[in-house]
């Protein structure tokens, strides 16, 4: 478990950009003595290059947005391009496309400001909310609306019970498979730690389908999913009406089963295995996502060097945790890296900010504590989009991070730009 005092360590070494002091630090070890650094001092952990602080040899540049991570084989390096290949790729009725879907691609939707990133693309959740009970309203074809259908007599709408709606933007992929590797004991035990200014948060337990374990929910505004296989066949379906081996089943239209049948003319799972790589689409797409380099940050000039001091006094880093550890992993390049996320990957009440759509282990009120890395190609902010500019997404922050929000919104405008540019150098 990762202490407080070695948060505080790691934190002014990622700062410093000095890896040498990581290395040589006795908090570099914060999940188990077993684990000794793989990487030479000046390396570049988690393909997150620092700007080198003194005495510190420069390490190699940051893989930029879109690349595949540092230290790949090339067998990996194959993987990963097969991979690019599958989530470009467009879908057609006569591929499996729909009924009913939202995109025909991946990248259509993960595409800002290379693939895998972004986009300003929103879905749109539903459902009725009696008491605080969320209904997700399956039977309507609910919680998720899609958008298109190849016939429009198959067209979703959005059922009149309803009286939820939510609209949640894309978000990035880079730097996915050092989220994954995360072990969930590390998320778990952070969520156990007395947390300042009311906050608690929890983990997100979720049943990961391709394994049928319990594991901690990560990916997904509400963490809804564990592992990016799981993503990757929960997309495949729900966003481009592809069955897999994992969801088998389509989604029939607002629920209506002859509509379906009307409509469906392809045999499931319609993402099968292909004998010659033992591999479906979705097992590609994973390997992309798994393989995609976190954002390169950006040098931090003296302003930014600045907010991130108050970044840590104000408290945001209480939720969004500057950095995790890897575990163990059969790709070197994940394996026992750094994870400069800034998230904890928990679960908080947001109060006012949440969107009323309770979704795996996630209630209503809750989301998942967003990551800042490659906050400056995003926007517009917050689940929803509602916030144009970072300024006005921290501002919307509520329920347990009320207090930090209130200390943010009390600096004086100096101090509020100094944060700013932290952020936008994440
Ligand atoms: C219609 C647009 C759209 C398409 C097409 C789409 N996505 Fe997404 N993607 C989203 C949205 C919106 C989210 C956030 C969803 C949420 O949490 O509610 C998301 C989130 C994700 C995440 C979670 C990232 C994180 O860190 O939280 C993964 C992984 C992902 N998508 C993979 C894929 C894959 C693989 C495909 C292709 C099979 C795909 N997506 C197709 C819109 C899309
Ligand atoms: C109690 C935990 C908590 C605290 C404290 C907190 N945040 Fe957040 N933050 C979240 C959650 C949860 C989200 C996702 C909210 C949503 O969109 O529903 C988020 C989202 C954001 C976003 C938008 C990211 C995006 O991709 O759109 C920014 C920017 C942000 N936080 C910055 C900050 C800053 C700066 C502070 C300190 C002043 C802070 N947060 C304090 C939990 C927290």
């Amino acid at each position: 478990m990762i202490g407080k005092h070695g948060i505080t360590v790691i934190v002014a070494a990622l700062l410093l950009g000095s890896w040498s002091v990581l290395a040589q630090s006795q908090q570099v070890s914060p999940l188990g003595n077993s684990h000794s650094p793989k990487q030479p001092p000046g390396g570049n952990p988690g393909g997150h290059g620092g700007p080198g602080g003194p005495g510190s040899p420069p390490g190699p540049p940051a893989p930029a947005f879109g690349a595949p991570l540092s230290g790949l084989t090339s067998a990996q390096l194959a993987d990963f391009t097969d991979g690019l290949g599958d989530f470009q790729e467009v879908d057609t009725p006569d591929t499996g496309l729909g009924p009913i879907f939202n995109n025909t691609s991946c990248v259509a939707c993960h595409s800002v400001p290379a693939p895998g990133g972004g986009s300003p693309i929103f879905e749109t959740r539903f459902g009725q909310l009696i008491n605080g009970i969320f209904d997700p309203l399956i039977a309507l074809g609910g919680s998720l609306l899609q958008q298109f259908a190849i016939d429009p007599s198959a067209q979703e709408i959005i059922p009149s019970a309803a009286n939820v709606f939510a609209k949640r933007i894309s978000t990035p992929l880079f730097g996915a498979g050092l989220i994954e590797a995360i072990p969930d004991a590390t998320i778990v035990g952070y969520a156990a730690l007395p947390k300042p200014d009311g906050i608690v948060g929890r983990a997100a337990m979720v049943v990961d389908v391709t394994s049928g374990e319990t594991r901690v929910g990560r990916f997904g505004w509400k963490a809804q999913q564990a592992t990016l296989l799981a993503f990757a066949g929960d997309a495949y379906l729900n966003e481009i009406g592809i069955t897999s081996r994992f969801f088998p089943h389509e989604n029939a239209p607002n629920g209506n089963e002859a509509l379906l049948e009307q409509y469906d003319a392809i045999a499931d799972p319609e993402d099968a295995i292909d004998p010659s790589t033992g591999k479906a689409d979705i097992d590609h797409f994973a390997d992309f996502m798994r393989m995609l380099a976190p954002p390169p940050p950006k040098p931090l000039s003296k302003s930014a060097v600045a907010g991130a001091l108050l970044f840590l006094s104000v408290g945001c880093a209480t939720c969004h945790l500057p950095v995790m550890v890897t575990g163990p992993s059969a790709i070197a390049a994940l394996d026992h890296k750094l994870v400069p996320l800034y998230s904890d990957l928990l679960l908080h009440n947001m109060g006012s900010l949440a969107d009323g759509i309770g979704q795996a282990a996630a209630q209503p009120s809750e989301m998942k504590t967003a990551p800042l890395w490659g906050l400056r190609v995003r926007g517009p902010y917050l689940h929803d989009g509602s916030a144009g500019t970072v300024d006005a997404a921290i501002l919307l922050h509520d329920g347990e991070a009320a207090k930090v929000r209130n200390r943010y919104s009390a600096l004086p405008s100096t101090l509020k730009q100094q944060l700013l540019a932290f952020l936008d150098s994440l």
